[in-house]
């Protein structure tokens, strides 16, 4: 039945799950951070196909200077192993932080890399106060490329909510759905999120609301209150035979525009048809213009991608209006839209004041008031 899906990016579903090997505690080992282990889960499962391992300069190079894998194929964003130097052997044993063994990767080489073109040209500038940036200049200075196997897959911090890029399509097509909208997320899911969610919906037959679960930066709202927040509303709000809720296991890059690119490409592996993409999606202050991570999708040949993008203007509550609205369908001025900014939001809910039932729905506020007030 998932033969009724969307192909994967490149054809057919990565699996690099296997076998623990004999030799492992031969090997040497290379740690792996947070946000590599979130990669390695995310090669393991397919999700990253047609991805098989960390990437090689070419791979690099080619996706860093013209957002195509060296095959010609569409990708984003550098998937890499930072090292400080080339390891002796000619497999590795990559690690946790805690030490623990979790895969085995195949040496194909070890190149220098360039920080500051791939900040510049990933995430539009070299402001080390921009998170990815950041993380980027502070890695080890050389890339170990390799195919990996992994042995251990990482325990996942909702395991009802771990579905796999094979389960999610099998999930899919039991509901008999075709046509599927992916809606990425970091936030708690407001009234604006949840307007573009159904609006998407009434064109599709079914929505995987698919937050992101792996790193993010320490002021977002922590996943644990979010997925509180997305089973209440989906509870209370959604129809439950046409959305299915599962984890995004990667880590936040924060890099605007390429990053919409390569959520897009990560859905098409879950078997989305459709991504939603609204305003300076996968944006962090204002390092993008509000609509960049759209307009990238023209530097695309059409169903190039193979994935049909869905644009929402900004979004809002209008009182004249009397319901959502966007700068495309709503003629009123902003004196009339309800707008609350992230910090007014968290001042709100630091006093358990709720925020106006225009902006988010009381259930969900009650949650976040729960998890913000100030003992
Ligand atoms: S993101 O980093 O995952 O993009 P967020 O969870 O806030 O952040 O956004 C999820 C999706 O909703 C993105 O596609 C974003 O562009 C879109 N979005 C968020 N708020 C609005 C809004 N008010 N109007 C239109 N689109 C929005």
């Amino acid at each position: 039945m998932t033969d009724r899906l969307v192909a994967p990016h490149g054809g057919s579903l990565v699996d690099r799950t296997g076998d623990k090997p004999a030799d492992l505690d031969s090997l040497e080992s290379v740690p792996l951070t947070s946000r590599e282990l979130s990669d390695l889960d995310m090669l393991a499962s397919g999700a990253l196909s047609p991805l098989e391992g960390f990437m090689g300069r070419e791979d690099y190079d080619s996706v860093v200077e013209s957002m195509h894998l060296a095959s010609g194929l569409p990708w984003a964003l550098p998937v890499c192993l930072a090292v400080d130097a080339a390891p002796s052997g000619d497999r590795v044993a990559l690690v946790e932080e805690s030490g623990r063994p979790v895969a085995v990767l195949e040496v194909e080489g070890v190149y220098e890399y360039d920080k500051e073109r791939e900040a510049v040209n990933c995430f539009r500038t070299k402001d080390e106060a921009h998170p990815g940036v950041a993380r980027l200049y502070e890695q080890r200075p050389k890339y170990l490329a390799g195919r990996v196997t992994v042995f251990q897959r990482a325990t996942p911090t909702f395991p009802e909510l771990a579905l796999d890029p094979a389960d999610t399509r099998a999930a899919i097509a039991e509901r008999g759905w075709k046509r599927v909208v992916g809606f990425q997320t970091r936030n708690p899911i407001h009234r604006a999120h949840e307007y573009l969610t159904k609006v998407a919906l009434e064109t599709v037959d079914g929505l995987l609301v698919h937050p992101l679960v792996g790193d993010t930066k320490a002021d977002d709202v922590p996943v644990d209150v979010r997925v509180a927040c997305y089973r209440t509303l989906l509870d209370g709000y959604y129809p439950e035979d046409r959305v299915l809720l599962s984890a995004f296991p990667a880590a936040m890059r924060y890099a605007g525009p390429r990053e919409a690119i390569w959520h897009a490409i990560c859905r098409k592996n879950y078997g989305c048809s459709h991504f939603i993409v609204g305003r300076d999606h996968a944006g962090v202050g204002d390092y993008y213009g509000t609509y960049d991570a759209q307009l990238i999708f023209d530097e695309f040949a059409p169903h190039e991608l193979d994935i049909e993008p869905m644009f929402f203007e900004h979004t809002f509550w209008c009182n004249l209006c009397g319901s959502m609205a966007s700068t495309k369908s709503c003629p009123h001025g902003p004196d009339d839209r309800v707008f609350l900014s992230g910090t007014k939001v968290r001042e709100m809910l630091d006093e358990g004041e709720v925020p106006p039932v225009e902006f988010t729905r009381p259930e969900v506020a009650q949650v976040l008031i729960d998890a913000y007030r100030v003992p």
